[in-house]
């Protein structure tokens, strides 16, 4: 085990035995950074800094509100005017739209209405999980 390549003393007969803990934390921690990639608390912060000048989760602003988004299909808040673009899209949020429309709404939903992008993917996906979370699902 020669120590499971961390700086630990010298080789003692129980030494296996104290890496174990270590190797199932290293082996868990790459697991769990896998399954949840995205980070919505991170999202949210992203969230506050650059969507809140036009949207808030729970009232109509200059964008439609975004609680429950994640699931619900475009244009589908009945207050809210939304551009006749939006409104027949057909398209239904979820991880593949959102991201194709937070990258760049105007190739996805020509005609539409937001006047903004996120480029970064990474972004993209922490906000997008950050939405999902607000929308329970
Ligand atoms: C400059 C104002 C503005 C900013 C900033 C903005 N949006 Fe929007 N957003 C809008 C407008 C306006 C619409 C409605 C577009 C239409 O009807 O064509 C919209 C629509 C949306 C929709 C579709 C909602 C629905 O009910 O179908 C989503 C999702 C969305 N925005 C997410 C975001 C996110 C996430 C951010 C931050 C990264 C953001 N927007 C930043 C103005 C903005």
């Amino acid at each position: 085990m020669a120590g499971c390549g961390l700086p630990l003393p010298p080789i003692s007969p129980g030494s296996a035995m104290k890496c174990t803990p270590l190797l199932l934390l290293a082996v868990l921690s790459v697991i769990g950074g896998r399954a949840d990639a995205a980070d919505a608390a991170r999202g949210e912060s992203l969230y506050e800094t650059r969507c809140t000048g036009c949207h808030s989760l729970d009232s109509d602003r200059i964008g439609p509100r975004h609680r429950g988004v994640y699931g619900r299909r475009a244009g589908s808040i009945v207050q809210f005017d939304y551009s006749a673009a939006v409104k027949k899209s057909k398209i239904a949020w979820d991880d593949k739209s959102l991201d194709r429309w937070l990258a760049d709404p105007e190739k996805l939903i020509p005609g539409q209405r937001m006047g903004y992008r996120v480029d970064n993917a990474a972004d993209r996906a922490d906000l997008i999980a950050f939405l999902r979370r607000e929308s329970d699902k």
